[in-house]
């Protein structure tokens, strides 16, 4: 498939992505018999919250995080939307859609331990290995990656780009062109972290 306006490889088809999370699914539901908190990382785990939770096959709420970055580089990370659920003596799987430098991960992680949850564990699609900051434990991954841009399956580039069904690796500066170039206001503000 093709897609207007996006000159990238393709890095995973729909129908590789759905093996994937199936696996996730099976091998989610298989460590974690009494159930789990099923926690997506907003917006970015969009598409795989919504794929895995029908792979799950033991009991399994779902919520959602949101988290937004501040500090210069976008180095400190604070929350703005909180879990509804009590994680407190439950399993917790956090999904989100990539690791990169790892401080996401490692946010959340801390968090659910703070609260008390009996278990974290992290399921991610992809694992972006080269640019870790902080060193986080991740149980199920999808695929590792080099240091590439990737766009589609919920991750974005400036808010475009979540609703394409596969993954794509791009060049960022080809994307900024085909929106009109840096002299666009609207494109000025640059990718949110997360
Ligand atoms: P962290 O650096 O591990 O904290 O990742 C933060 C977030 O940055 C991820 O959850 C993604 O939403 C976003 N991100 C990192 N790399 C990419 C990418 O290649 N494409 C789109 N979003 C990305
Ligand atoms: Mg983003």
């Amino acid at each position: 498939m093709t897609v207007p306006g996006v000159a990238g490889r393709t890095l995973l088809e729909a129908d590789e992505l759905s093996s994937i999370v199936r696996r996730f699914g099976q091998a989610i539901s298989a460590d974690h018999p009494d159930g789990i908190v099923l926690v997506g990382i907003l917006k970015g785990s969009v598409c795989l919250i919504a794929d895995l939770a029908r792979e799950i096959s033991v009991p399994c709420a779902v919520d959602f995080l949101a988290l937004s970055a501040y500090g210069a580089g976008g180095a400190r990370i604070k929350l703005s939307k909180d879990l509804e659920a009590d994680v407190a003596g439950r399993d917790v799987v956090v999904a989100v859609d990539i690791v990169d430098s790892g401080l996401t991960v490692s946010y959340v992680r801390r968090l659910m331990n703070e609260r008390g949850a009996r278990s974290t564990d992290v399921c991610t699609m992809l694992d972006r290995r080269p640019r870790r900051l902080l060193p986080v434990d991740l149980r199920y991954v999808g695929l590792e990656i080099g240091d590439e841009y990737v766009v589609g399956y919920g991750l974005d580039f400036q808010e475009r780009y979540r609703n394409l069904p596969m993954l794509v690796v791009v060049e960022p500066d080809t994307l900024r062109a085909a929106d009109g170039g840096p002299d666009d206001p609207d494109e000025d503000e640059g990718d949110s972290r997360v």
